[in-house]
């Protein structure tokens, strides 16, 4: 399968990397999409793939064109693949809040998945959410299945407008965990532990408690319960983030960014 990639950054490297670890694509029919001569030196040295600069014939010849390059940047290229793309080929794009109707219209082509990803794929623990246009077939998602499952979980849904709240939850999702975990281990400092041991604790809490999370029976208010006993020390910790309201501040910051993510997409 011939795989272009437009937009070799971070997730385009991500994709590129994980393709050919799992070979799904060999190094000749991995086309990167340089912006110029200087990225496309960078790009040859990392010799996964072949390298063009600039879109060219050789870069529109494939089965799947991936769009990775950022949001802002897409009116840039639209007018060199406006019409262009091989007829049955299919496009990802991965651009956070370009609606399937825009890429549609600027492409000149029916066949286009729409995907959010998020930060742990780059580590092939990600979680890819994706929603296609009407025309795309079973045996393009089968494709999307192959190619995205290399990077971690996927999920089709069929109402786009989802994405927003997608984008709120599991895209930006990694950044509210890390800043969760910020704090602790600032606290844990604070109290008068070393840093690698406030990382310690924290880190090997998180990884257990998400292994407990996956394989007890019970659900999370019962895990809550199991920890917290009556009058104990978890109990003061959880009526403090009761008072202080937490959970609902925690929810109005992912509200807030769903409707950022709308905001962006032009809804
Ligand atoms: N990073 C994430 O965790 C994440 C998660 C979900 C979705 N996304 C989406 O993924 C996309 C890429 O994000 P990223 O973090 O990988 O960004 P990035 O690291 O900045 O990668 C974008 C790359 O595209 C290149 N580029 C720009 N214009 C180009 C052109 N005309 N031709 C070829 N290459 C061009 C950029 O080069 P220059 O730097 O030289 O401009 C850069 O190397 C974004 O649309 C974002 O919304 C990212």
């Amino acid at each position: 399968m011939k795989i272009s990639i437009i937009g070799c950054g971070n997730m385009g490297l991500t994709y590129a990397r994980s393709f050919t670890q799992y070979h799904k694509s060999n190094k000749n029919d991995l086309i990167l999409v340089a912006k110029n001569e200087e990225h496309a030196k960078k790009l040859a040295e990392l010799n996964i793939g072949a390298v063009t600069i600039g879109i060219d014939e050789k870069s529109l010849h494939c089965d799947v064109l991936i769009l990775a390059i950022k949001p802002q940047d897409l009116n840039t290229i639209t007018p060199i693949l406006n019409g262009k793309i091989k007829h049955d080929a299919l496009v990802i794009s991965i651009l956070a809040g370009i609606k399937i109707e825009r890429l549609k219209n600027s492409l000149q082509h029916e066949y286009i998945v729409r995907a959010m990803p998020n930060m742990p794929a780059q580590y092939g623990m990600g979680i890819t959410v994706y929603t296609a246009s009407d025309k795309v077939n079973i045996h393009h998602i089968s494709t999307v299945e192959n190619l995205l499952s290399t990077t971690g979980r996927t999920f089709m849904i069929e109402d786009e407008n989802l994405m927003d709240g997608v984008t709120a939850v599991s895209g930006s999702g990694p950044a509210y965990f890390y800043y969760f975990v910020q704090a602790m281990i600032e606290t844990a400092k604070n109290m008068g532990f070393e840093e690698s041991l406030a990382e310690l604790l924290v880190l090997q809490t998180m990884h257990g408690s998400y292994h407990v999370i996956n394989n007890s029976d019970l659900d999370l208010g019962m895990l809550i319960k199991k920890v917290a006993s009556k009058g104990g020390t978890t109990e003061a910790a959880l009526e403090v983030l009761k008072k202080n309201n937490f959970a609902d501040i925690f929810s109005s910051a992912i509200l807030r960014a769903e409707a950022r993510s709308k905001e962006l997409s032009g809804n």
